[in-house]
């Protein structure tokens, strides 16, 4: 995944994003990534992947996803489904 592509989709919360905003805040914990526009406070598909990424920053690694986006998109789609979440203005 690159920079501009959003982690969280529900709230259109790009990596780049986030990880600007984990090296200026230092967040403690991956729930504190909500106050990045809201991150992870939609469906909850991407709670994995913000922990996952403040995950790498505390333990000095940089910070990436490897998952290419639409793969990540269609997965959250996916989830989505089984748990019954419809949102207006999705596909
Ligand atoms: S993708 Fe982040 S809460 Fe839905």
């Amino acid at each position: 995944m690159n920079r501009e592509e959003e982690v969280c989709i529900c709230h259109r919360v790009s990596l780049g994003k986030l990880t600007n905003y984990i090296k200026r805040e230092e967040p403690k914990v991956a729930s504190q990534l909500s106050e990045c526009l809201g991150a992870g406070t939609g469906c909850g598909w991407c709670q994995p992947f913000l922990k996952k990424i403040l995950d790498q920053h505390q333990s000095g690694d940089s910070m990436e996803l490897k998952v290419g986006f639409e793969n990540y998109a269609d997965k959250r789609q996916q989830y989505k489904s089984r748990n019954c979440i419809h949102e207006e203005g999705d596909a």
